[in-house]
């Protein structure tokens, strides 16, 4: 059984569905804990599931090393056999990637390597593209630039706000997700083939 940490900063709702999918029999793989770098509403989720939580509040810390290095600390507590990031909104230092990765992957919405960075959904609405999509990926010290392991196409329809595109992105992403994690734990896909250490 694989056993996930998901760091979220947000709703949660990519969380929320991985949570679900590891509630089915069969899943192969469970989320033993739930990290934030703030008060995320998708602890919600966490306690929902009655999966543990831990917070590590960026700006308590003096900088982000600091924070990583805590942030590192909490995950070897529970030592997972990977790392989700699934909407935190902080760039990992680079001690934290290269302790983790290969097995730290990252969701993002937009269809990498097109707009990497914290503004995916809205950078491709102002880029006036027909079609963005979703992207998983293992992280790497770069921002949103390690191996592709799943992505998907999704359209941008006329009137769309970042909103109404980033409310069709996320079903696509959370379906990859899952379909990864899923990969990840029979070894259908080996995350030691990816070297991700170099940035
Ligand atoms: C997701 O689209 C994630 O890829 C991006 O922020 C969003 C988080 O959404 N970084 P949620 O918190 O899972 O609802």
């Amino acid at each position: 059984m694989l056993t996930v940490a998901v760091l979220i900063s947000g709703t949660g709702s990519n969380l929320r569905a991985l949570l679900e999918a590891a509630s089915e029999p069969g899943f192969p793989a469970r989320v033993v804990v739930v990290g934030a770098d703030r008060e995320a509403d998708g602890f919600a989720h966490a306690e929902a599931f009655g999966i543990p939580s831990f917070e590590v509040p960026y700006s308590s810390f003096e900088s982000r090393d600091a924070w990583g290095a805590e942030l590192d600390a909490q995950l070897r507590v529970w030592s997972p056999d990977l790392v989700v990031l699934s909407g935190l909104m902080r760039l990992l230092p680079a001690a934290v990637v290269d302790a983790w990765a290969p097995r730290l992957i990252n969701t993002h919405p937009a269809y990498l390597p097109e707009f990497p960075g914290a503004h995916g959904v809205r950078d491709a609405l102002a880029a006036g593209v027909a079609e963005t999509g979703a992207s998983v990926i293992v992280v790497d010290r770069g921002v949103d630039s390690g191996p592709i392991l799943a992505q998907e196409r999704v359209p941008v329809l006329p009137g769309d706000t970042e909103h109404t595109l980033h409310e069709r992105i996320k079903p696509v992403e959370r379906r990859l997700l899952i379909d990864v994690v899923r990969r990840i734990a029979t070894g259908d896909l080996d995350l030691a083939s990816f070297d991700a250490s170099d940035a």
